[in-house]
């Protein structure tokens, strides 16, 4: 066994995971919580944090604006939709105002289905969601939507005669072209029935800046690609685009204004909500 891999390792909180993973290599779920400023994540995933905050050094104010946006965006949905159930694909592991807290504040018995591929997310969720009926952890590849619709857990807790929320947040960029996540969309929307709505947020090419980034990105996490606002924007085809459209994420419905000009990191991530008509 490596010597990072096994039962009984624990994240600087002192949990124990699953067997098999080697937590000497990064994952994404885990970086990203370590942009976050968050506890469950290893020296690998730190070492990729510290890699991007050096090239944008504005990285952890972007990753909380993707949060805010999937908090808003939830709390459209659940408020101002009506939506009772969500799939939450890329869900990474659990932090604050995940989207079950924010759905169930609207709707207490609001139905939640998070999915990732990273068993860890999965030991961190089993923690937070035990003692709540509506809710679950999946783990699978979302890449595969027949898999993932066909899950028992999706097919026990999603109606899918009901509107749907569909949310891929931060998740599209780490997908290559020959994935085809255009199609990937697509196949989760066709589930899914009229009055349903799809939520995207997605790293932009919209500066020298993303370039560098993109990099990074790629030389640790091996993934992904950034694309241009007209690339994220053929997500939505077929959908009704809620305002304001596919717009930087601080943009989104603000609760406050922002302050302008936005910053280099803030424009870093476009998102937007669309409805299935
Ligand atoms: C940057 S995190 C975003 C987390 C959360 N959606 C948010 O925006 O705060 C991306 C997540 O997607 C997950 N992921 C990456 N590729 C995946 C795949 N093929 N299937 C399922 N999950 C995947 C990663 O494990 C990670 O947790």
């Amino acid at each position: 066994m490596a010597p990072d891999m096994g039962k009984g390792l624990s994240s600087t909180n002192g949990e124990s995971f699953p067997p098999n993973i080697d937590f000497g290599v990064p994952s994404i779920a885990r970086a990203y919580d370590a942009v976050l400023g968050g506890k469950d994540n290893f020296e690998a995933d730190r070492a990729v944090a510290r890699e991007l905050f050096q090239v944008m050094p504005e990285i952890g104010d972007l990753a909380w604006d993707n949060r805010a946006i999937l908090g808003r965006g939830v709390s459209y949905l659940a408020g101002e939709m009506g939506l009772r159930q969500f799939i939450d694909l890329g869900s990474g592991l659990p932090t604050v105002e995940n989207t079950h807290q924010v759905a169930q504040r609207h709707n207490p018995t609001a139905q939640v289905v998070y999915v990732d591929n990273d068993p860890i997310v999965l030991a961190h969720g089993r923690a937070l969601l035990d003692e709540n009926e509506y809710t679950s952890v999946v783990t699978a590849d979302l890449r595969d939507p027949s898999g993932v619709l066909g899950h028992p857990d999706v097919q026990r807790l999603i109606d899918f005669t009901r509107p749907v929320g569909i949310l891929l947040v931060g998740m599209l960029h780490h997908l290559h072209d020959d994935e085809d996540p255009q199609g990937i969309v697509q196949a989760y929307l066709d589930a899914c029935p009229s009055g349903s709505h799809l939520l995207v947020t997605h790293f932009c090419r919209s500066s020298p800046d993303a370039a560098a980034l993109e990099e990074t990105f790629l030389e640790f996490l091996k993934t992904g690609r950034f694309r241009t606002r007209e690339e994220i924007e053929r997500y939505f085809e077929g959908l009704e685009l809620v305002e304001p459209g596919v717009v930087y994420l601080p943009e989104w419905r603000p609760d406050e204004e922002p302050a302008y000009p936005l910053t280099v990191g803030q424009r870093l991530m476009v998102g937007g909500i669309g409805r299935k008509p």
